[in-house]
Formats: C-alpha cells, structure tokens, sequence
C-alpha cells in the first residue's frame, strides 16, 4: 500500500473513495465539510436530515456518486465530540474506513483530513491506522479474506504543506511503527508448530540483522551454563528446547548519562499449564502465550529505525510449557539464576519463573531501566476486561512517566497497585518465594510482585497484557487476533526517556 501526501485539490481528485470525518456537533456543515455540501449544492445537508449522520464515534456513512465531487465515493466517518477527539483518534477513523472500503473493492482512496488535524502528527496518525487495519490473519487460508481486494494507494489530503519535509517523516515514522507492530502481530498469530523457541529466535534474528541491531541467542547449553533455573524449569518438560533471544540497539550519539532501557518480554510459544494442565476449553489460544516477547521484538525493530539516543537492550526468554516425562512438578524448588529459590506450587504460573531468569539477566546486561510486558495472569481480565492494560510499576513516578506515552499512543492502560501486603502473599513455607499467592484475589497483583522479587530497586514496569494482547472479534478499524497493543506506548516511551 503506497501511501503519500497530496496537495492537489480534493474535490477534483478521481479516485475510488474520498474520506473524511465528522463531528457530533449541531452544526457539522463548518469549514471542509461545509465545502463539500456547498459543492453537493446542499445535498449532504438535506440527507443528514434523515439522522444518517449522526457524527457518532464510527458511524460509517457512504454515499456513491456525491455530487460535486470526482471521487466515485464519499464516506464520512463519524469522530464523537470534538472536544474529545484526540490526535490517536485518527487510527481508528483512518483505519475504519480502510477497512469498510477494502471489502468493497476498493483500491485507492483520498484521505482528507479536518482543520486542526492537519500537522505531521496527524498524517502519523492516519498513516499508522491503515497500515494496522490493512493486517488479516490469513496466512494459513487458501482463499484469502479479501481476494484480489487490496488497497494500492492512499492520498492524504488537507495537510499543511507549508512543512511538507515534517509531513513526510511522519509518514516514514509511522511505516516503521505500523509495520513493527504488524511484525508482532504476525508471529503472535503463528500456531506452535510453526513456532518453537528456535524457531522465535530464528526470526528474531533475522529481524535483528535485517534492522542492523547486535544479536545473541543463547541456546540451553548456556542457559545451563548461566544457571538460569527458572527457566530451565519451565522448559524441562518438552522436548523443545528453549531460548533466551538478545537483542541490543546502541545509539550512534548517546545522550549524556544515559540510561539502558531493557525490554523484557514472555515468549511461551505454548502454555498447556505443564503438569497443573489446563482445561481443553479454549487451550489452543495460548500459542499467543508469546505475546509479550513479540511486543518487545517489534518494539525495538522500530527502536532500530526511528534512533533515540538511549541504549536499548530486548530480553525475550522463549520457552514451551508441556506436561513432558522430565517437566517439573508442583512442589518443586528451583534455583534462579538470582539465587533466589523459587517454589513451584502451580506449574501453570510459568511466565513469572522465566521472566524472573531474563530480568536478573537483564540486569546483568547492564540496563538501568526495565519494562516488561507479558500475558501474565487471567486475573487481570477479571480486573480490567480487555479494555485496558495493567500496568504496574516502581517508583511510581516511573509508572506516571510511562502512562504519559500510553495517552500519547493511545493505548489505554491502568495504574495497578503493588503494595508490600501483596508481597506477603508470595512467602513460601521451603524457599525463599512460592510462585503463586495464597489467599483470595489479587492474582495479577502477586504475579507483578514475583517479577519485582528480582528487579529489586531498578526502575520497573510491568505490562500484563494477557487480555488486550488478543481480540476474539475484530473491531471497525482492527482484524480479529494480535492486537498488537502496547508496542506504540513503548516506542514513545524510549523516545522520551
Ligand atoms: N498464560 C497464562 C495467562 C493467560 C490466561 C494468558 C488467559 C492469556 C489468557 C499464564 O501462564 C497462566 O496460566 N496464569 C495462571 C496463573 C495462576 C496459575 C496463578 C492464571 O492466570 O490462571
Ligand atoms: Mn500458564
Ligand atoms: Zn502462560
């Protein structure tokens, strides 16, 4: 998909579809949209009269053949209250009518954006939001979704092309973001058989090399070597072996004191549960029980790209979780890589035990700063649904400074608690910490405070994505699958740190 700037104007634009959007106000026929009804000679106007534009958030309302306009189409995306409208909003307008068009055939379209959306951060925005919505998971589908149905090209309209120069680096910017999250997206959908933790690591390393970033794979030789216990007890039980995949990108000019961010992410390219197996019902989702590694090997692909001047070093520990001869049992103490000793009461708490190794190791690595993300606990959905993603941190400070570049990505996550109370609740009877929390409740809470068992004093993040990282159903602007959710926020977040 070819996506570009235009100058010319809109309404002489013969192209298959002209976008814009439209705001719930009284008077939605102002500046461009008053334009466009004003050359319909009031025709808009008099059929919104029938309450067909509402200007609700994605109401989509397409009319063929407008008059006064060369474009064959009009579709007109409703955006809510302008009050509330915010630049991140136009992802989702942009990627709507991506979407709505795509299944009709069509094959380019002219974006025209409204007054006050006109600078680079904007056509960011609407660029990002059609590459993400342009993402089907039928690669393993012998028809394809949209058979010979694919948008070539996109013209954005309306920009100010008085900083054309900033208009086309935001639209390079959002190629790296919008692909690296496609990146993500596309080995988080890969089954388990087409994706082991070798087979992770093969691609991360391509990545790696394709991006021009440092890479090692250390293979269970090492991870022995490097008494990584945790880890090892986690993969003990297939005949998969694992990997720890790192991954480093190191700025040309460093800033001053700079911090080294480490990216650590869960990469179980399958969680039966182990020994404490889980119910077949629905068992055959957690091959995206990889979530978390993909998030930060899409992250720093685009890390690589877009060149902040910070160190950044991704930890991915990639693992099977099976219920194999040799798989620990519950009861079972392991020896982490920390020394830490860990008993392991629910071979089903599997993400902590390997995040626990690549954190210490991480940390060996050198990073000053970390955040984690990981399809961690079921209880976070009953916490937050799918809407938002748990987000737990220390200082708290930290914490803040990171959900600024969620609102900026506008990727809606929570601030979690992690009070000392809910460490209690990890004392093991034998070793030094059990793996999952006695009492009731809280289960996404006690599985953040195991993780900060062994980031200790390091400034930690800790993103539980385990139910926004997947959509059962597609949304307007989105493919059913991946979400891809949170590898924006990081971005942002690297850039700014
Ligand atoms: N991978 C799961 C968490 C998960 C659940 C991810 C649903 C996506 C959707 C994790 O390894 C797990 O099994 N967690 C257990 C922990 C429990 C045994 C303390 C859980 O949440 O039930
Ligand atoms: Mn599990
Ligand atoms: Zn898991």
């Amino acid at each position: 998909m070819d996506i570009r700037i235009d100058s010319q104007p809109y309404a002489a634009a013969s192209t298959d579809a002209l976008v814009t959007f439209v705001f719930d106000e009284d008077n939605k026929w102002q500046g461009i949209l008053g334009d466009i009804d004003r050359n319909s000679q009031g025709k808009l106007a008099q059929l919104a009269q029938s309450g067909e534009i509402t200007g609700r958030p994605l109401e989509l309302f397409l009319l063929h053949f407008p008059p006064g306009l060369a474009a064959q189409r009009l579709l007109l995306v409703g955006a809510g209250k302008r009050e509330k409208f915010a630049t991140a909003d136009l992802r989702k307008i942009s990627g709507a009518a991506l979407r709505h068009l795509k299944s009709r055939g069509v094959k380019n379209l002219v974006f025209l954006t409204r007054e006050g959306f006109a600078g680079p951060d904007a056509a960011q925005s609407v660029a990002e939001g059609l590459i993400i919505a342009d993402f089907e998971s039928d690669k393993y589908k012998s028809e394809k979704k949209n058979n010979n149905k694919e948008i070539q090209s996109v013209s954005l309209a309306g920009f100010d092309t008085s900083v054309a120069p900033h208009l086309d680096a935001a639209l390079d910017r959002a190629r790296v973001v919008g692909e690296s999250i496609n990146f993500a997206r596309d080995l988080i959908n890969e089954p388990s058989n087409k994706l082991t933790p070798r087979m992770l690591a093969a691609k991360a390393e391509a990545m790696a090399k394709e991006a021009g970033l440092a890479v090692e794979i250390l293979d269970e030789r090492k991870i022995a070597e490097l008494k990584m216990g945790a880890l090892i007890g986690v993969a003990q039980g297939s005949i998969e072996p694992p990997r720890m995949i790192v991954i480093r990108y190191t700025p040309e000019n460093p800033k001053l004191n700079a911090p080294v961010l480490g990216l650590v992410g869960k990469a179980v390219t399958f969680d039966t549960g182990g020994i404490s197996i889980k119910p077949a019902n629905n068992m055959e989702k957690m091959k995206y029980d990889m979530g978390g590694g993909a998030t930060m090997l899409g992250a720093i692909r685009a890390i690589a790209r877009l060149k902040p001047p910070i160190p950044v070093i991704a930890v991915v520990p990639a693992t099977e979780n099976m219920p194999g001869g040799r798989a620990q049992k519950p009861g079972d103490v392991q020896v982490s890589m920390s020394g830490k000793t860990i008993e392991v009461i629910n071979t089903d708490a599997e993400g902590r035990l390997i995040l626990a190794d690549a954190v210490t190791y991480a940390k060996k690595l050198g990073v000053t700063h970390i955040i984690d993300a990981a399809t961690l606990t079921g209880a976070i959905e009953v916490a937050l649904a799918n809407v938002h993603v748990g987000a737990f941190g220390t200082p708290r400070e930290y914490l803040d400074q990171f959900l600024e570049s969620t609102k900026a990505a506008g990727e809606k996550m929570w601030p979690m608690p992690i009070d000392d109370e809910y460490q209690e609740m990890i004392k093991s009877n034998i070793a030094d910490i059990k793996n999952v929390g006695s009492g009731k409740g809280g289960g996404a809470i006690t599985g953040a405070w195991f993780i900060k068992e062994f980031t200790g004093d390091t400034p930690w993040i800790h993103l539980d994505i385990a139910s926004t990282c997947w959509v059962d159903e597609g949304r307007p602007w989105l493919a059913k699958g991946p979400t891809g959710i949170a590898i924006r926020s990081i971005i942002d977040f690297a850039q700014k740190l």
